[in-house]
C-alpha cells in the first residue's frame, strides 16, 4: 500500500513508529505536513498538492492532527475523502473529538457512562450549574484544552464561583463537571483500532496534580480493563465515528465514567507501558480495509 502519514512532526515517537512498522510490513509510507499541503478543491477532479506534487495514488492516510491546526488539517483530510484515499479517521470524527462539549452531548444521547456535567452561556446561573453537578469540590474545563492544560480544580464552593465568574468574563467556552476523587489522580488510556481495544493503560499523576496527562508528569501503567470498560470504548469511538482513537475513562464509585476521546492518541506511553506493539496493529488495520 501507498500511505501517507498527516504530521506535522516525522520525528515524534508516534509518527517514528507508524512509519517503522509500515515499513515492516512491506508498505510504502511517507510523512507530510498537513500544513503544507495544499488542495485543488473543484469538485471533478478533487487534489491534494504537495511541494508541486500531486499527493495522487494514495491508498491510505493516517491523520495525526495537532491541536493548533484542527482546522486546516481537518480540510486535508476531507479533500482525501473526496479523492476516495481511505481515511483511517475522517475529518467529521476529528472535528467531533475536538470539541468536548460536542463528544459528550453524542455520548449522553446514546447512553453511555459520563461524569455530571453542566453548560450554560449567561452569568446568572453559576449556582444552578454548581448544583447540577452535585456541587464542589468541580473541575471546570475550557472546551478545546488539550494536555490538561484547560482543567482547573475548583476545591471549594467560593472558589468554584470565582472560577466560572472570572472563565465568563473572559468570555470562554467552558463546562462544569463532578470532581471524581475517588480515582485519586488516575484514568484509564483505552487505545481503540477499529473495534478492538487493543491495548489499555492506567495513567497515575505524580505526586500533588489531579490531572493524568502523561504531558503533566503523570506515568503509564499496564493495566486490565473490564469487559464493560472494554465495551464502552469500542461504543465510544464508534459514536464518534473515529477507528482509532483514545478513550479516557475514570473510574468513578458509580461505575466507569468517560472522560474524552481523542483522535490522535500518543503511542509513546503505551508502548512504553504495556509493551504492545500498538502501530502495528494500526497498519494491520489499514491492510484488512484496503
Ligand atoms: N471530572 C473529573 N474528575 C477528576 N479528574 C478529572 C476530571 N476530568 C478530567 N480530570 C483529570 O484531568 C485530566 C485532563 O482532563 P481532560 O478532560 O482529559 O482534558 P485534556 O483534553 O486537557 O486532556 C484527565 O486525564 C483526568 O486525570
Ligand atoms: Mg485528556
Amino acid at each position: 500500500m501507498k500511505i501517507v502519514l498527516l504530521s506535522s512532526n516525522s520525528k515524534l515517537y508516534s509518527s517514528k513508529r507508524i512509519v517503522e512498522e509500515a515499513k515492516k510490513k512491506g508498505h510504502d509510507i511517507r510523512v507530510i505536513n498537513p500544513a503544507r499541503c495544499y488542495m485543488d478543491i473543484t469538485s471533478d477532479k478533487p487534489m491534494v498538492y504537495f511541494a508541486k506534487k500531486k499527493l495522487n495514488k494514495i491508498d491510505a492516510i493516517i491523520p495525526r492532527i495537532s491541536q493548533a491546526l484542527t482546522f486546516y488539517g481537518m480540510s486535508v483530510v476531507r479533500q482525501f475523502e473526496a479523492m476516495g484515499v481511505y481515511c483511517a479517521n475522517t475529518a467529521d470524527s476529528i472535528g467531533r473529538s475536538r470539541d468536548k462539549l460536542l463528544s459528550l452531548q453524542l455520548l449522553a444521547k446514546q447512553g453511555l457512562p459520563l461524569p455530571r456535567t453542566s453548560f450554560a452561556s449567561s452569568t446568572r446561573q453559576t449556582e444552578d450549574l454548581i448544583k447540577l453537578v452535585g456541587g464542589a469540590p468541580l473541575v471546570v474545563k475550557l472546551l478545546q484544552g488539550t494536555q490538561g492544560k484547560g482543567v482547573i480544580l475548583g476545591e471549594t464552593h467560593k472558589a468554584s464561583e470565582s472560577l466560572i465568574d472570572a472563565f465568563r468574563e473572559l468570555e470562554a467556552n467552558f463546562l462544569v463537571q463532578e470532581f471524581i476523587k475517588e480515582a485519586k489522580g488516575s484514568d484509564l488510556r483505552c487505545f481503540v483500532v477499529g473495534d478492538k481495544v487493543v491495548a489499555s493503560m492506567m495513567r497515575v499523576a505524580k505526586e500533588g496534580e489531579f490531572r493524568s496527562n502523561i504531558h503533566r508528569g503523570a506515568t503509564g501503567v499496564k493495566v486490565k480493563i473490564t469487559p464493560e470498560e472494554r465495551e464502552i470504548s469500542v461504543k465510544a469511538a464508534k459514536i464518534m465515528g473515529l477507528r482509532i482513537a483514545g478513550v479516557d475513562i475514570m473510574r468513578s464509585a458509580s461505575g466507569p465514567k468517560i472522560i474524552e476521546i481523542n483522535s490522535s492518541p500518543g503511542l509513546e506511553g503505551i508502548e512504553g507501558a504495556t509493551k504492545l506493539n500498538v502501530a502495528g496493529k494500526i497498519i494491520d488495520f489499514l491492510e484488512k480495509k484496503k
